[in-house]
């Protein structure tokens, strides 16, 4: 399965913070906003990983990402010129996904809670059509919102709606079999000039090939588009790492975990860091699992 991180936008609701850089290069209290959905990624298994952002913000991913062979990843990038919507994720990413299955995460998306790796493996094992992640939000009228049935099926799916039937927002984690790339470059951009992904989920609900799986309350999921949540995030992860000594989506400590890279690499990493608390967490993790 191959991965994508859509990592453009204008992030205009964080201006000024994001005049001049990307919003997914803003930290999240100790690490860069994109190593949240890197994670993900890594902990679904996915290895191979385009990422797509604005032609200004592309040279600084690259800096700090480079191939990705750090991580043990082989990681890609394509630019969006314009935000057409995260549907276009999938003409932009055409070539990186044809012809199988793919994941597609937003760029300022966090996803944290217990069970998740064995959550995403299972989905990425099921997946017939698409697959969504579903969390319970208080304000369901700023969201995609699904509906589902009482055996858990999605029946009706709603960009925004002004009466939501639900509470259920659909999250920036996306699981697609090969048929998305059609179904993305056969939609029209809506009132609001986008390729909607709701769009893309609706072809596939459409065909009776949408399912969702719900987070529940006891997950946490956040975005950071805005000052306050923005802040939330942070003191999130700050509270979370303080509270545990762990860290939250620390793609060395993951790599190693998986086997993607070994102790020396990691360690190495670890050193060339070695001034930050993050770094010195990096060689703790590689003297610990040696
Ligand atoms: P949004 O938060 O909806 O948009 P934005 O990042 O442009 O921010 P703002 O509303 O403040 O101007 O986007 C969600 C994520 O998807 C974010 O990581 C940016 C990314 N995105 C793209 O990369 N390209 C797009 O065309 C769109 C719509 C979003």
């Amino acid at each position: 399965m191959k991965g994508i991180v859509l990592a453009g936008g204008s992030g205009s609701r964080l201006y000024p913070l994001t005049l001049t850089t990307s919003k997914q290069l803003l930290p999240i209290y100790d690490k860069p906003m994109i190593y949240y959905p890197l994670s993900v990624l890594m902990l679904a298994g996915i290895r191979d990983i385009l990422i797509i952002s604005t032609p200004s913000a592309i040279p600084a991913m690259a800096a700090l990402l480079g191939d990705g062979a750090q991580f043990g990843l082989n990681l890609t990038y394509a630019e969006q010129d314009e935000p057409r919507g995260i549907a276009d994720a999938f003409v932009v990413g055409a070539d990186h996904v044809a012809g199988g299955p793919s994941a597609l995460i937003l760029g300022d998306n966090l996803f944290h809670g217990a069970g998740f790796p064995e959550v995403l493996r299972t989905a990425r094992a099921t997946l017939d059509g698409c697959v969504l992640f579903g969390y319970p939000v208080k304000d369901p009228q700023r969201y995609g919102i699904a509906e589902l049935d009482q055996d858990g099926r999605v029946v009706s799916l709603e960009e925004k709606p002004l009466r939501p039937r639900s509470d259920n927002a659909i999250t920036g984690l996306y699981f697609y079999d090969a048929d998305v790339v059609d179904i993305a470059k056969n939609i029209r951009p809506s009132a609001r000039g986008e390729l909607e992904i709701t769009d893309v989920n609706r072809a596939y609900l459409a065909q009776g090939r949408a399912r969702l799986i719900e987070l529940g309350r006891g997950f946490t999921w956040l975005d950071a588009g805005t000052h306050q949540s923005l802040l939330d995030a942070s003191q999130y992860v700050q509270i979370m790492e303080h509270r545990q000594g762990v860290r939250v989506a620390c793609l060395e400590e993951i790599a190693l975990r998986l086997g993607y890279i070994d102790v020396e690499a990691c360690y190495g990493r670890g050193i060339e860091m070695k001034n930050s608390t993050y770094g010195q967490y990096v060689m703790e993790i590689a003297q610990a699992l040696a």
